[in-house]
């Protein structure tokens, strides 16, 4: 009797704890390195549940401001065999997370992450092939996991590492990477003060259309970066890692539509301009977000009925009962949302 009460009461904790339920990954802050004057780098000991990365992989950072929860995405800039992991965060003025980060968060401080996330980096076959780690302001940080993986790897054959910042000071890992460079034959190391001059480029890196490249910097960098690799028929081997979104186009007119949520059974007005993630919020709503550009998966959520408009794609749909992601769509009539 006593044996049969257990196991129906085990059957019913199992129910509780069921096990596709989401460990929760913690780390604590051991130390905090500052890089720059706004950029510092939090090394990180993650709990068990954290399964590691490989190198150009972001994780998502949960706190909790002011009774608010906002997450936001830093790539990984340790290589995975370090014994720690460390994000490097460059604080924006006027941002929400950033600043409060480099305000807040000391040794000892414990913070929420998300897994290891993304795709950007280096398949198997690509280590050995000549590299072009291309990056610009705080976009070195997914380069310096690559970097230091090759180095780990003994694999740091044919690099050119070229870094963009304002001024000598704004260079994040300048120092280590200079080091780098004395040791590694193989790492050609160039460092540039000021926007990205595609002419120079072209005559520092004669053979760039011919090296697989790894690129992350800020949007207008990006942009004439991708031009240039198109120009030269090179897209196929430019590999980009984006920090913001490109702007968003401004609606049709006439947009404001009723949005249904079914979940917290209310209606909201979402009013025409941005993105669906953006007009929730604006009209008081707190999905949950991550990235905010269509990487992490976070602001995923069902579209029972409606028509929405893939920014990225330019996809407009009106299948019922499909999932769409937030911060990438545009309401284009009333929606009904699993939310
Ligand atoms: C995949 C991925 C990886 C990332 N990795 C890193 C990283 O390694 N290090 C890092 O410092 N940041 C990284 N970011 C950017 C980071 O997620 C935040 O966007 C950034 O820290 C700003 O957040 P915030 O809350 O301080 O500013 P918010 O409150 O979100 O924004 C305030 C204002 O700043 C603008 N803004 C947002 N991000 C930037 C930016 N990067 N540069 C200039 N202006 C900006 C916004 O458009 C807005 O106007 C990454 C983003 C993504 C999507
Ligand atoms: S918030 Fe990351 S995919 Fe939308």
């Amino acid at each position: 009797m006593q044996s049969h009460t257990f196991r129906a009461l085990s059957r019913r904790l199992l129910r509780l704890h069921p096990a596709d339920s989401p460990p929760e990954i913690r780390a604590r802050v051991v130390e905090v390195l500052t890089e720059t004057p706004d950029a510092r780098t939090f090394v990180l000991r993650p709990n068990r549940h954290w399964t590691g990365h490989r190198a150009g992989q972001h994780t998502t950072v949960e706190v909790e401001i002011d009774g608010v929860r906002h997450r936001r995405c830093y790539s990984i800039s340790s290589a995975p065999s370090d014994r720690h992991l460390a994000i490097t965060v460059k604080r924006v003025a006027g941002g929400r997370v950033s600043p409060w980060l480099h305000a807040h968060v000391r040794p000892g401080h414990v913070l929420r992450l998300g897994p290891a996330a993304g795709d950007f980096g280096l398949e198997p076959a690509e280590v050995a092939a000549p590299l072009l780690l291309l990056g610009g302001g705080s976009g070195v940080t997914p380069l310096m996991s690559i970097l230091r993986d090759l180095v780990d790897r003994g694999a740091v054959r044919d690099v050119v590492f070229v870094i963009h910042a304002r001024r000598r000071d704004d260079v994040i890992f300048g120092r280590e990477l200079e080091a780098i460079a004395a040791r590694h034959a193989g790492l050609r190391l160039l460092v540039e003060l000021g926007d990205l001059d595609e002419v120079r480029l072209a005559r520092q890196v004669p053979d760039f259309a011919a090296r697989t490249t790894l690129l992350c910097g800020p949007g207008g960098m990006m942009e004439r970066v991708e031009r240039m690799w198109t120009g030269a028929g090179a897209a196929a081997r430019l590999r980009r890692e984006h920090f913001a979104a490109p702007p968003v186009p401004t609606p049709a007119p006439g947009a404001p539509v009723a949005v249904r949520l079914t979940g917290a059974a209310r209606t909201v007005i979402a009013d025409g301009a941005g993105t669906l993630l953006e007009q929730l919020e604006r009209a008081g709503e707190r999905p949950p977000s991550g990235c905010r550009i269509g990487i992490c998966q976070t602001c995923k959520c069902r579209k029972q009925s409606g028509v929405v408009e893939n920014l990225r794609t330019g996809a407009i749909s009106s299948d019922p009962d499909e999932d769409i992601q937030l911060c990438i769509s545009r309401a284009r009539s009333e929606l009904r949302l699993a939310l």
